[in-house]
């Protein structure tokens, strides 16, 4: 899984979209590294915390962008963004309970990954198409 790169298959057509995908990425990939390499529990914390900020901020930015541009499918969007959120959580408690075991590691290369690129490659891409035909995608 820490092969995984971004590239143009997964660019929504959005610079500042992309650009926080890309980001969402690396921080998965350093999630991924971490338990790999068998990082200390705290460490692997740390770096969880990250992702869950990061995440945050950037699925606050992206429905912004939705409300700003009366994006239909906006409500969709915030129900996927609010489950991938709580999976997040559910992973920081299986954590802090249980350390890095391998389902966690498991859950993160497989789930979370697979999540990620699912939502940028359909619904992000649709949100992107959405923004371009009307002109409004910065
Ligand atoms: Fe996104």
């Amino acid at each position: 899984m820490s092969e995984i790169e971004w590239d143009d298959s997964l660019s929504v057509g959005v610079d500042l979209i992309d650009e926080q995908h890309k980001m969402l990425i690396e921080k998965l990939k350093d999630l991924s590294n971490d338990l790999r390499k068998g990082h200390e529990q705290d460490k692997i914390l740390k770096t969880l915390g990250f992702m869950i900020d990061y995440t945050d901020f950037h699925f606050t930015a992206e429905e912004k962008v939705m409300a700003e541009n009366d994006y239909p499918e906006l409500e969709d969007q915030q129900q996927q963004h609010a489950e991938f959120k709580a999976t997040l959580d559910n992973i920081l408690l299986d954590l802090r309970e249980d350390g890095p075991t391998d389902e966690l590691a498991k859950s993160i290369n497989v789930f979370l990954l697979n999540w990620l690129i699912t939502h940028i490659k359909g619904t992000d891409q649709r949100l992107g198409t959405y923004l371009n035909e009307k002109g409004l995608a910065k």
